[in-house]
């Protein structure tokens, strides 16, 4: 089959190589019909996570269609048209009894990205997310094995289309569980640092949940343009203002109920931390927390969904202890809001495709990771098709 595969930093290719198969009585294979590219991938892409081999297969968004199923598949038989949630979980652990399906302890045998050298348990296995994350085969492929079939993989009505449903596999859950954690509810302030699709998916939700003012901010004039245009977001270009100094001047001088870090690691900003994170001083530039933190109310919340590794030195955290802050954060518990945002995309409440800028055929998938990296020709979401 083709999938796209890793071969060092911004080479990635579509490559032939063998077809997955089942190897456990629990998984199931899937001919794969629709696939995107994550802004998780292009930490992948610009060779910022360690633990990378060469011809790994990346992706974690994807859907498709069971063409073979394991013995001890229950929930699902050939022919069932699912989407994929990109954490692995064994339903059945600790944490998977809790519905932390992210910390589920039995599908990564590693460490995860955890630096603490204590014994402690890995969280979950992750598709095509490096070897720290188990090493399991990714979906931007023509076909894909999934492990633990019983527990992730959702049924899709035929009623909606690929499109549709794809993002339940990762940003939309992860734009959900980003307002939940932010404490979103009508009347509701919040200030979402970036514009990207994670961004776009907690404007959205936030909207649906009945947040009165949203601050965005980004410095893509195309993406604040949309996300103004789509959810009615109070655009601020990071390249112009101090965003925090905005949002302050903005909200009786008091900051906003909550802010979003849909950024990460990765976000633009600081000279001095990028030249140190270069060095390898500092695991993560730290403005966006540091804005985060300023533009926040007392009492009020940070919601980060954006990836962390390592260490930040430029932490302010005695601001937040004097401001009382709440922090919550990490990867999304895809599983666990599965069957509400499915609801929701039926009932018309959320449309995630919305943000889809660019199609194109997988054979195309080494372009398109550079169009998505370089925001090129306005570029939100790519979906690419096998
Ligand atoms: N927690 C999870 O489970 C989960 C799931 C999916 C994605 N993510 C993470 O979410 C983050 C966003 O993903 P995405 O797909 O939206 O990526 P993206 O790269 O397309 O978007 C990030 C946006 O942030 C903007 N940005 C950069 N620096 C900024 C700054 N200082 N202030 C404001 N905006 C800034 C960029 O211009 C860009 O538009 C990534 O870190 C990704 O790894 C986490
Ligand atoms: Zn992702
Ligand atoms: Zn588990």
């Amino acid at each position: 089959m083709h999938a796209l595969t890793y071969h060092g930093s911004y080479d990635v290719r579509v490559d032939t190589v063998p077809d997955p198969i089942l190897q456990e009585p629990d998984d199931v294979v899937l001919k794969i019909t629709a696939t995107a590219i994550c802004g998780s991938d292009l930490h992948l892409y610009r060779g910022k996570m360690p633990e990378l081999k060469d011809g790994d297969i990346l992706g974690h968004e994807f859907m498709g269609v069971v063409v073979d199923a394991g013995s001890e598949v229950t929930v699902l038989q050939k022919g069932d048209r699912v989407v994929v949630p990109f954490v692995i979980a064994c339903g059945e652990c600790f944490f998977c009894e809790k519905q932390l399906f992210s910390a589920c302890e039995t599908t990564n045998p590693d460490r995860g990205a955890i630096m603490n050298k204590k014994n402690v348990r890995s969280g979950a296995a992750l598709f095509g997310y490096t070897h720290l994350y188990g090493g399991v085969p990714g979906g931007q492929a023509e076909y894909v094995r999934v492990p633990k079939a019983n527990v992730g993989p959702i049924k899709v009505p035929q009623t909606l289309a690929d499109e549709q449903v794809l993002f339940l596999s990762d940003i939309l859950p992860t734009g959900y569980q980003a307002v939940l954690n932010a404490g979103i509810g009508p009347g509701s302030s919040v200030a979402i640092f970036g514009a990207g699709p994670v961004g776009l998916m907690a404007a959205a939700c936030a909207r649906m949940l009945g947040a009165e003012k949203i601050f965005m901010i980004d410095h893509h004039p195309y993406r604040l343009e949309f996300a103004r245009e789509t959810y009615g977001i109070f655009p601020i270009n990071f390249d112009e203002v101090d965003p925090a100094e905005v949002i302050i001047d903005n909200t009786s001088f008091r900051g906003v109920d909550a802010a979003i870090d849909a950024i990460g690691f990765e976000a633009k900003g600081s000279a001095l931390e990028t030249v140190m994170t270069n060095l390898k001083l500092e695991g993560s530039s730290g403005v966006a927390l540091r804005q985060c933190i300023a533009a926040v109310r007392r009492g009020g919340t940070v919601s980060v969904p954006g990836v962390y590794a390592g260490f930040i030195h430029g932490f302010l955290f005695g601001d937040a202890f004097e401001k009382g802050l709440i922090f919550k954060m990490g990867q999304t518990h895809v599983q666990r809001f599965l069957p509400e945002l499915l609801d929701h995309i039926e009932s018309g409440k959320l449309h995630p495709d919305a943000i889809i800028s660019h199609r194109m055929p997988l054979a195309q998938a080494a372009a398109a990771y550079k169009i998505f990296d370089k925001k090129e020709d306005d570029c939100r979401k790519v979906v690419l098709t096998p």
